[in-house]
């Protein structure tokens, strides 16, 4: 069915030992089979990171000049395919993937860092993880699951609150993720880990690390035209940027570009849910070998 509602929610599942819905597990074999190619970029997050605006930025990076008419005819998800995802209506990820026709291929996942398919580290692939702050990256998913018709009901925020510190969530627990993608980088030299609010800060800044990771040289004018070209007010009224052309999501409830904000989680968590949090924050992030740095 094209028509997605209520009844099209996923629920969640153990799966290898982390919380997924059904939306990324059905494709499971062609994803773990996926041959990657050398010269693929792996864009990786925990969902609500922010894949979309780093998406748009390699996108740009590499073909902003050779093709622009990709910004302006092919929604974001079509020029970065989501690699495990399988909906009604929509291309598998994996054949998504496979049918690019540009190179490099720029491919973005959620996977936890150990159901990454295996190619993707036999072929030496470059990565870039993006992490954002727990709190703001909590509140972001709380909007996404209510707007997004394959995400399970987010029920009212408390609840919500409590489920995301037990790692009850679409592709696990947020502690998990970033911890592990972590680890990962003590031993993967090619995986580039990056902030959202490093990206807030300074975009050109991060725009000038991902170009020294990715090998790229990219001139003073190019730089400054993706910075401006990948701020929030324009990604957000930009329909290939904004996902307005998707029909699983309800912009009437929360729109895919909400706020683009460092710190929206103030307006959502009352004192007592952050000292709460906060607590159970050190508990869970306290082992120093592996903990990533603290962003406010
Ligand atoms: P908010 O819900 O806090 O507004 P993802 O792309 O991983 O799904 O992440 C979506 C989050 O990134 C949303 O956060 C969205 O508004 C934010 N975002 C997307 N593009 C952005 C941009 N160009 N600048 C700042 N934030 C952006």
């Amino acid at each position: 069915p094209d028509k997605m509602d209520s009844s099209s929610r996923g629920k969640l599942f153990d799966f290898h030992g982390v919380p997924m819905s059904h939306y990324f597990t059905d494709n499971w074999e062609n994803v773990q089979n996926f041959q990657a190619r050398p010269d693929d970029i792996l864009i990786a997050t925990y969902p609500k990171a922010g894949t979309t605006w780093v998406s748009n930025i390699l996108d740009l990076l590499y073909f902003g000049q050779t093709s622009p008419e990709r910004q302006t005819a092919i929604p974001i998800y079509a020029r970065v395919p989501f690699l495990e995802i399988i909906v009604p209506s929509l291309d598998s990820g994996t054949d998504m993937a496979n049918n690019l026709p540009t190179s490099p291929r720029l491919i973005k996942t959620h996977f936890p860092v150990q159901f990454v398919p295996k190619s993707f580290w036999e072929q030496n692939c470059r990565m870039v993880y993006v992490a954002r702050n727990a709190k703001d990256n909590m509140v972001s998913y709380f909007h996404f699951d209510r707007m997004n018709m394959i995400q399970p009901e987010p029920g009212d925020w408390s609840s919500y609150f409590h489920r995301f510190m037990e790692g009850k969530m679409v592709f696990g627990s947020w502690y998990d993720h970033v911890n592990g993608w972590w680890k990962k980088k003590q031993t993967y030299s090619k995986l580039h880990y990056m902030f959202y609010e490093d990206l807030i800060e300074d975009t050109g800044r991060e725009i000038d690390k991902l170009c020294s990771f990715l090998g790229l040289s990219c001139s003073v004018e190019e730089k400054e035209r993706i910075r401006s070209g990948v701020q929030f007010d324009n990604m957000k009224k930009d329909s290939m940027a904004n996902y307005s052309t998707l029909s699983v999501m309800d912009f009437k409830i929360s729109p895919f570009m909400r706020k683009g904000k460092v710190g929206d989680w103030k307006n959502h968590f009352t004192v007592a849910q952050s000292e709460q949090f906060d607590e159970d924050y050190k508990e869970k992030m306290k082992d120093s070998h592996t903990s990533v740095p603290h962003r406010n």
